[in-house]
């Protein structure tokens, strides 16, 4: 009885709407609202005693994939899911639009990775890019400057959904064209409709597209791997994710368990409270989803068409500005793994998932630790470690626009293994920092690193001035 109410609610702003595209959008919702009403009412937990970790054959190491035919790739799309805004780093704007790396944004570099697979191959890979009602401008802005180029460029939209109140489950917005804060892009597990629904998917099958290659528009690792398509071919698998091994800092990523025979992807999100610790350990689960996924296009359609997409479904909690408390139903791309033949994970190296997370990501990134090849990031061969330095920016930081404001430009940082900053801190022109540098300004108190300033090995903190 409790779910009648919040159920008609929404078929009322249904028939209150224009039709077509958000009548599609709107089933669309109900069917996965209704399937978290029903879920909820059975209490449908993954039971944590049938969680295996998969069997070996199901996790297929990267240095054991036998070379590739470079003329696969005619048969291959790229597509980014390019739908999220960056709020953990305080963006209202595509994520995407963010300058990474010598002026270029996310997408620009993109292109020019795809750019010089298409020309060192003589091939025609299209790229794609799913955009959410928050992103589709920003992105549009970017890639209009493509417009003449060889590249083709197809954009389509990810559903919006409305949010829910927590406590009535009512849909927040009123009508269809109700004020943007009360909706919300599904997650990236949405692709799969979003493709269905927009003609993309028929429209690359019908230009003899087979596989596509699928990742975050802010992972900058993800460049396409002849190898990995290769494998998919070879073992006629119609799903690979790309994961790799997990380190202590990884807690947040979905892991590949095996549940009662299935290869299914598990998400922090979907683990008990008294498991959580588990889920983070190293020790159980020794690898993550890096996002990066390959799926074969016709074994795509063939599940949409008959079994359905249905992925487990992620409820994220939110607050409103007037502090209400709403959820979002959501889904993960990688829960499709379930629904595909032979569909397993290769276990790639670390360098095929270089997300920008956070500000501290951004400053390695834009450093020169990093140069770029083709809008590929390479490490700077002059860097003398293996490993890239462990940056961590305090709260100051977090935000786009207070990192912005404190670099007057990015330090050089190519010999610095560690380095901490917390308070309030501005860094001055041609700052080089070496070894282990931590610099603490306490409350009510400010440090500015001058122009010209070498760091090694120091410790500063304190209201200093120098
Ligand atoms: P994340 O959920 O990790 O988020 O998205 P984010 O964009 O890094 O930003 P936060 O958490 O808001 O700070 C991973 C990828 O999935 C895309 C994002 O654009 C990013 O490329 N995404 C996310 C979508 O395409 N649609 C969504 O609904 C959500």
């Amino acid at each position: 009885v409790r779910t009648r109410y919040p159920l008609s609610a929404i078929l009322q702003m249904i028939e209150r709407s224009p039709p077509q595209a958000f009548d599609t959008e709107m089933q669309s919702f109900f069917y996965l609202f209704t399937r978290y009403l029903s879920e909820r009412a059975r209490s449908q937990e993954l039971n944590w005693d049938l969680i295996q970790s998969p069997s070996e054959d199901k996790i297929v190491p990267y240095s054991k994939l036998a070379p590739a035919d470079a003329s696969n790739l005619s048969k291959l799309a790229v597509l980014k899911v390019n739908g999220g805004l960056g709020t953990s780093m305080g963006m209202t704007g595509a994520k995407s639009a963010l300058e990474v790396k010598n002026d270029m944004t996310f997408l620009d570099l993109t292109v020019r990775q795809i750019e010089h697979l298409n020309t060192t191959h003589r091939v025609d890979v299209p790229l794609i890019l799913m955009t959410s009602f928050n992103t589709h401008e920003d992105t549009l802005r970017i890639i209009k400057k493509y417009a003449n180029q060889q590249l083709r460029i197809t954009t389509f939209n990810q559903s919006r959904y409305p949010r829910i109140y927590k406590e009535t489950l009512l849909p927040c917005p009123r009508t269809a064209d109700d004020d943007k804060k009360h909706w919300y892009p599904p997650g990236h597990g949405d692709l799969y409709n979003a493709l269905m629904h927009s003609g993309v998917l028929d429209q690359l099958l019908a230009e003899g597209k087979e596989y596509l290659f699928v990742s975050n528009s802010d992972n900058l690792g993800a460049v396409v791997d002849e190898k990995i398509l290769q494998h998919m071919i070879d073992s006629k698998s119609e799903f690979i994710m790309e994961v790799t091994d997990k380190t202590k800092a990884d807690i947040k990523g979905g892991t590949l368990i095996d549940y009662e025979g299935q290869i299914r992807l598990l998400e922090v999100a979907q683990v008990p409270n008294e498991h959580i610790e588990d889920f983070k350990s190293v020790r159980k689960f020794k690898i993550f989803n890096t996002n990066n996924l390959w799926i074969n296009l016709r074994a795509l359609k063939r599940v949409m068409e008959n079994e359905g997409m249905e992925l487990d479904i992620i409820v994220n909690p939110k607050t409103t500005d007037d502090d209400q408390a709403v959820i979002q139903l959501e889904t993960a791309a990688g829960a499709a793994i379930k629904h595909f033949n032979n569909a397993h994970g290769v276990n790639v190296p670390r360098s095929r998932f270089l997300p920008v997370k956070n500000c501290s990501d951004l400053l390695l990134i834009k450093s020169d630790i990093y140069s770029l090849e083709h809008g590929q990031l390479v490490i700077n061969p002059n860097r003398m470690f293996e490993t890239t330095p462990v940056i961590k920016l305090g709260d100051h930081f977090k935000k786009i626009q207070q990192f912005q404001k404190r670099f007057k430009k990015i330090p050089t940082i190519i010999e610095l293994d560690h380095l901490t900053v917390t308070g309030d801190v501005y860094f001055g022109r041609n700052v080089t920092l070496r070894g282990t540098v931590i610099i603490v300004a306490n409350e009510g108190q400010r440090i500015d690193i001058p122009d010209g300033c070498v760091l090694e090995n120091r410790l500063l903190s304190g209201n200093l001035n120098m």
